[in-house]
């Protein structure tokens, strides 16, 4: 078949005016829903449309409707951009089409998924011998975590959980931060154990869980449990006192599971790093890439200390699958997947890319940028920062009000210089700011503080 050079010269064309347009673009929307289905929707045809048309239709239809969640003023949620190094693997990552499942389907898939597995937990600076899997995103990496965390209690309780299931099972007690991001929440119940069998432990005002209410929660149970805690609050990037929880949780041999979507990168840092130390004494750690690591969608991690216990969790076998015995990586043993992305292969290429200094300087970066747009903001005196800022989360209120906040919210969103989004935090209307983009400028946060406060 003949390779349609133009085509893909076409839609290269259309990917660059887009980045080009990123550092200038209003950054949220800019279309109804109406509007885009209007430029996007046509009759199914019987027999399709040429290619190039199609292509240009697709970039021309959806163009109003994109968000520039990928530049550098884009501080809604926790939504990281794209290195240039990244895109280019993914690209490569979409043509190479791999199924990354096993070996046999793209051994080099495999190999580097082993490469990066290890150059994860060296950065990370978590244990050499964990098992690693590359999933979706973060919610993944919970619910896988939490699937070898379920294996691992009841082993240890004398009880199969793959080959028996949970009817019957000794009760697990699931103990979670009461600030446990919602993914958390919804592992445990893609899970089987049902969100009423939580029980939340406090947190104190800047959203870490509280030690001595962890023992005492411990202390009247028995039995296997798992504990979920948190390095990176997703309002305020504050991250649970993880020596602490650790020791509480060795002496009750529960399972201690982290989610740190983005806070885990701290451990990249080495300014940073004494705001983690201890995190690498739980059992299980769940993070994204596609957030502070800055490769493109869909990417996390799962890391689990017991390796038997993660693959023992996930892995399948059928008569038709040629999995290998040896040392080769069939990378189903590690996620729930069965057929999937070579989703190790932008990560290659942007941990190859920025090196241990490149990516510590990103997420510093990160951490900078939020303290200025916090002390930027912080000078007029409408505004109150309402937690530390520990990383790249700022949590901002406006007038002591909760329906100013939210009008300041919606103005800053409209103006299209920046886009945040609004949370409530301990009852109180807030703006949240998240600065986790590898672009974003000292001069992006002074146009951007500008704006908002231009807004109040
Ligand atoms: C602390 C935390 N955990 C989990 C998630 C879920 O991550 P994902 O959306 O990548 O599945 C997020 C997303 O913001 C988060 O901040």
């Amino acid at each position: 078949m003949p390779v349609d050079e133009p085509l893909l010269d076409r839609a290269r064309q259309h990917a660059v005016r887009f980045l080009e347009s990123l550092p200038d673009r209003h950054v949220g929307v800019r279309a109804d829903r109406d509007t885009l289905l209007r430029g996007l929707s046509v009759p199914l045809s019987d027999d399709g449309e040429a290619a190039a048309a199609v292509v240009d239709a697709l970039a021309a239809g959806a163009d109003r409707g994109l968000i520039a969640s990928a530049g550098p003023r884009y501080f809604g949620f926790v939504i990281g951009g794209t290195l240039p190094v990244s895109i280019a693997a993914d690209w490569l990552t979409t043509v190479w089409d791999q199924n990354s499942g096993i070996y046999v389907t793209s051994p080099a898939a495999s190999v580097v998924e082993d490469i990066v597995r290890e150059w994860v937990l060296e950065l990370l600076d978590l244990p050499r011998t964990s098992g690693v899997g590359f999933v979706t995103g973060c919610q993944m990496a919970n619910f896988t975590a939490l699937a070898a965390a379920r294996h691992g209690v009841l082993r240890r309780a004398g009880w199969n959980v793959e080959e028996r299931g949970l009817a019957g099972a000794p009760a697990v007690n699931l103990v979670v931060s009461a600030e446990s991001h919602i993914t958390v929440i919804s592992s445990m119940r893609l899970l089987g154990f049902g969100t009423a069998a939580l029980q939340p432990v406090e947190t104190d005002d800047q959203g870490r869980m509280k030690p001595e209410a962890l023992r005492a929660l411990l202390e009247k149970l028995s039995g296997p449990t798992i504990i979920c805690s948190q390095a990176g609050n997703v309002n305020t990037g504050a991250i649970d006192p993880m020596p602490e929880l650790a020791a509480i949780a060795h002496e009750h041999e529960a399972w201690l599971h982290v989610d740190g979507a983005f806070g885990l990168w701290a451990r990249a840092s080495r300014s940073l790093r004494p705001l983690i130390d201890g995190v690498e004494f739980a059992d299980s750690w769940a993070t994204d890439a596609h957030k502070w690591l800055n490769v493109p969608y869909d990417s996390g991690i799962v890391i689990v200390r017991d390796s038997a216990a993660h693959r023992a969790s996930m892995t399948v076998a059928a008569a038709y699958l040629e999995q290998t015995a040896g040392v080769e990586r069939d990378e189903i043993d590690w996620v729930p997947e069965f057929s999937r992305r070579g989703r190790a292969f932008p990560l290659y290429a942007a941990i190859r890319h920025l090196g241990r200094r490149g990516v510590e300087a990103m997420i510093d970066r990160g951490c900078a940028r939020a303290k200025q747009m916090a002390e930027l903001l912080r000078k007029d005196s409408r505004v109150e920062i309402l937690t530390d800022v520990v990383l790249n989360q700022v949590l901002v209120r406006f007038g002591r009000s909760d329906e100013l906040t939210r009008a300041v919210v919606t103005r800053v969103q409209r103006d299209g210089t920046c886009w945040l989004g609004g949370t409530t935090w301990h009852g109180l209307a807030a703006m949240r700011i998240s600065v986790s983009n590898w672009m974003t400028s000292e001069e992006d946060v002074e146009r951007s503080a500008s704006a908002i406060l231009r807004s109040i």
